[in-house]
């Protein structure tokens, strides 16, 4: 069988930084290797022999970068096998928290790859759980993100902040308090359950109408005192990723169906069941937090924003664009994070009147109904918008699929394409790719969407 050697392999094996050999290829000085299925570069034992012959004779690290080759950037992207159909897609802190339409890294990976370079900054306009945000910071990029959804603000905070040795310090001490609830509740014989009446915690819990609907009492008593634990970890950083751990599991222990099904259903959880799915996800959280935080340099960082997109909010100018928008029609945000947003304390009805393309919005009654006009409009604020923001010449990229809108079908791409258009934005690519089916939680009543569009816009 033929060797095969990965990129940081070969940029050992020449005795140079991996960044050193990624500017290499796109500089074309060394020859660009096949892709795998998942889009990694793998490089036959003569292309690694005949890299280390080129260091041996350069001085890498000594010379200028040079300016990117679009062109030839934009041809590689359009050679990559972009179904990633078995890629791993949980790496670092990817897997925190499910997210509903959530892409996969290896997508923002590549584009961030090709189109921009290391220390330039990345934005995700529609940041949802952070997968560009990570994959920047990884790629020693700075990283911006914003969304209207305070659930996905957190969860992309909490992948991308890395913890120092005390703050894993303040989790253990959390874990501990944690294990002891668990302790009261599995022998019956403390607080929790005395004298055979169920512990009131003292913690806050919402509305008692909300708890009576969607969960058990005694998980309310549970949640109450895990929120309460958790407000007292003294560090943000620890604070964020446990309240990120705690939403993670609101919708097991509850009586919502699914993460995109907002319906009620008798479950059965059993007593301390919370806090032991609470303590299990908690274990990973920080396995992964302690593996994102080995890996992310400090001098690279990254700043979320809790912000509605179309009321231009303030940020800094960026050099690329990788964003996954809302589909019109697809998905209602605010109604699958209904019962985590309560229980960290923000107001759903607030996100639900700014949300971009919920299902709801689409099949209201009446005047208020939205069309696609409604998204077309909102995009075309957006690429004003955009245009102050993104340095001239650089791309954004947008990865959206088509949704049916009263049985037609739209295509979502073609529409943003047109939007940008009349803001400066030509189109340089298009990509169709392969969503698998487990990897895109979609409704098949909504759209039955099965391939999605990969647009590289770029600002003229
Ligand atoms: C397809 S999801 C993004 C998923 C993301 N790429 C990921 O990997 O998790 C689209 C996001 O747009 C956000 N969104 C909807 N309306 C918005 C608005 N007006 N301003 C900002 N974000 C909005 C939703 O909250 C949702 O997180």
């Amino acid at each position: 069988m033929q060797q095969s050697f990965t990129t940081a392999q070969v940029a050992a094996m020449a005795g140079v930084h991996r960044d050193t050999l990624l500017r290499w290829l796109r500089e074309c000085s060394v020859p660009e290797p096949g892709r795998n299925r998942h889009g990694w570069r793998v490089f036959t034992a003569g292309e690694a022999a005949a890299i280390a012959a080129f260091a041996k004779g350069d001085e890498p690290d000594a010379a200028p970068e040079t300016p990117r080759d679009d062109e030839a950037a934009l041809s590689r992207l359009l050679k990559i096998e972009w179904d990633f159909a078995s890629a791993k897609t949980g790496y670092l802190t990817h897997s925190l928290h499910p997210y509903p339409a959530k892409f996969i890294p290896q997508i923002p990976n590549a584009l961030i790859q090709e189109l921009s370079s290391v220390g330039e900054t990345i934005a995700d306009i529609f940041c949802g759980s952070g997968t560009t945000l990570l994959e920047a910071l990884q790629l020693k990029r700075n990283a911006i993100g914003i969304d209207a959804n305070p659930l996905a603000a957190l969860i992309s905070r909490a992948k991308t902040t890395p913890l120092a040795d005390s703050e894993f310090e303040e989790l253990g001490a959390h874990r501990s308090a944690c294990e002891r609830i668990l302790e009261k509740v599995e022998s019956r014989t403390g607080d929790l359950f005395h004298d055979g009446q169920p512990f009131r915690s003292s913690g806050w819990r919402p509305t008692p109408k909300v708890c009576e609907f969607w969960f058990a009492p005694h998980v309310v008593e549970e949640l109450a005192e895990l929120r309460a634990l958790i407000d007292r970890i003294p560090g943000e950083a620890p604070r964020t990723l446990c309240a990120v751990t705690l939403a993670a599991i609101i919708v097991s222990v509850s009586k919502q169906d699914s993460d995109t099904r907002y319906v009620r259903r008798e479950k059965t959880i059993e007593p301390g069941d919370a806090v032991r799915r609470y303590l299990s996800h908690l274990d990973s959280a920080a396995l992964a937090a302690r593996e994102m935080s080995d890996l992310i340099e400090d001098r690279f960082s990254c700043r979320v924003l809790d912000a509605d997109i179309l009321e231009a909010p303030e940020t800094m100018p960026f050099d690329l664009v990788v964003t996954s928008p809302p589909y019109p029609n697809a998905y209602s945000y605010h109604l699958y994070h209904r019962t985590r947003l309560i229980w960290l304390g923000h107001d759903p009805e607030r996100f639900k009147k700014t949300e971009i393309g919920s299902h709801r919005k689409y099949s209201a009654r009446g005047r208020n109904r939205a069309t696609p006009e409604t998204f077309r409009g909102e995009f075309e604020r957006i690429f004003q918008w955009l245009r102050g923001r993104l340095r001239d010449r650089r791309y954004a990229c947008f990865v959206i699929g088509d949704s049916t809108i009263d049985r037609t079908r739209i295509d979502n791409a073609s529409l943003l394409a047109a939007a940008g258009a009349d803001a400066g934005f030509r189109e340089a690519a298009r990509i169709s790719r392969t969503i698998a089916p487990t990897r895109k939680a979609f409704n098949p009543r909504i759209g039955g969407i099965k391939t999605e569009n990969i647009l590289i816009l770029r600002k003229m």
